[in-house]
């Protein structure tokens, strides 16, 4: 039997973090199917005080209660809506997770989705390739909209909301925020209401945390204030946007479009989408980069040895 400490993963992750986590410990894969994912709890649940996780799969409560001995949950990602951090909180756990190293990959997205929904690149892209440009008959294609200049409404002005309106400087755009309360310090103008800042936006990025404080924070009432000439970009969480409510009024073009990285309930989207041009959908892609990815990896293993050297975590959900 290995000495090294024993630690449950509760899902695949990226393959240089699952190399370095057999370097240092016993890695038992927690079983995936619902029935041997039981029975391994039962048998075996009591051997672990470690559990590798990431922030887009978190850990339910029936797998912690499971876990009597559980420790620690060191988790890749920022986003905490998958944890109950009051359940872990008062188990005494720790929870590590990622901030700050994803900031500048999810504002390049942000700003990657608004120039592709504004200029029409994937719309473009799609002309291209099925043979209508220059094709007798073919329609000319669209204008877009232009960004430089444009009015920027960030909703969630939290690490990554700043990151991005820092960008937005060198697009000579204008910017306002909403967010529960102004952010001290910084340059750009709070507006307490989500309606006035979605009806003075040209493109309104979301990039709150989810979890039920901002589950369909956008809902119709702030797509019909955004209207039919502006933008949806939505980087956050798929919760936090009302997706059937989004999907018709994109079908209705009471919207001018929308660009999405997170769905309600991923890796499920809407086939209704699908036909519609005035909509740019990656699968959840913002922080995965080479760079990005292994940075976060780090902070999970960094984490983990803190703990296990009875330190502070670099990066604790619990930190004050
Ligand atoms: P953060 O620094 O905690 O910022 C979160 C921001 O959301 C804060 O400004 C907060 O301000 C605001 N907020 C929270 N509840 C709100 C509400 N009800 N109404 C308006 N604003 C609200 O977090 P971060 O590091 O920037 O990350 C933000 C989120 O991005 C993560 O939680 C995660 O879900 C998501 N994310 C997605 C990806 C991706 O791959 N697409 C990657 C990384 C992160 P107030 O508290 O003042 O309201
Ligand atoms: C990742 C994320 O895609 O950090 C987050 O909250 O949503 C993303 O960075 C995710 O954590 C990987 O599963």
């Amino acid at each position: 039997m290995s000495d090294k400490p024993r630690i449950l993963q509760a899902l695949r992750l990226l393959p240089w973090l699952e190399a370095q986590l057999a370097q240092d410990y016993e890695v038992v894969h927690l079983p995936a199917e619902p029935q041997a994912r039981q029975q391994f709890l039962k048998e075996q649940g009591a051997d672990f005080g470690l559990l590798v996780t990431s922030a887009a799969h978190g850990i339910g409560n029936d797998v912690l209660e499971a876990l009597p001995k559980l420790r620690m949950i060191s988790s890749f990602g920022v986003g905490l809506d998958k944890f109950d951090l009051g359940y872990i909180g008062q188990r005494g756990m720790a929870l590590g997770y990622t901030p700050g190293v994803l900031n500048d990959c999810v504002a390049d997205l942000a700003f990657g989705l608004m120039l592709d929904i504004g200029r029409r690149l994937s719309q473009a892209d799609r002309y291209v390739r099925a043979g209508q440009w220059g094709a007798p008959g073919a329609p000319a294609f669209p204008l877009g909209f232009k960004v430089s200049g444009a009015r920027l409404g960030i909703v969630g002005l939290g690490r990554i909301g700043s990151t991005i309106a820092r960008r937005a400087s060198g697009f000579d755009m204008d910017v306002r925020y909403h967010s529960r309360k102004p952010v001290a310090d910084q340059p750009w103008t709070y507006e307490p209401s989500l309606h006035e800042l979605a009806r003075w936006s040209d493109f309104l990025v979301v990039i709150t945390s989810g979890g039920a404080g901002t589950h369909h924070l956008i809902d119709q009432s702030v797509l019909d204030a955004l209207g039919s000439q502006s933008f949806l970009i939505n980087v956050s969480r798929g919760s936090v946007v009302h997706e059937a409510a989004l999907l018709s009024a994109l079908q209705d073009k009471r919207i001018g479009g929308a660009a999405l990285d997170v769905f309600e309930r991923e890796p499920h989207v809407p086939s209704d989408f699908y036909s519609l041009d005035n909509v740019v959908m990656v699968p959840h892609i913002a922080s995965a980069t080479v760079q990005t990815r292994q940075a976060m990896a780090q902070r999970v293993l960094d984490n983990l040895r803190a703990h296990q050297q009875g330190l502070p975590l670099p990066s604790s959900a619990f930190a004050v």
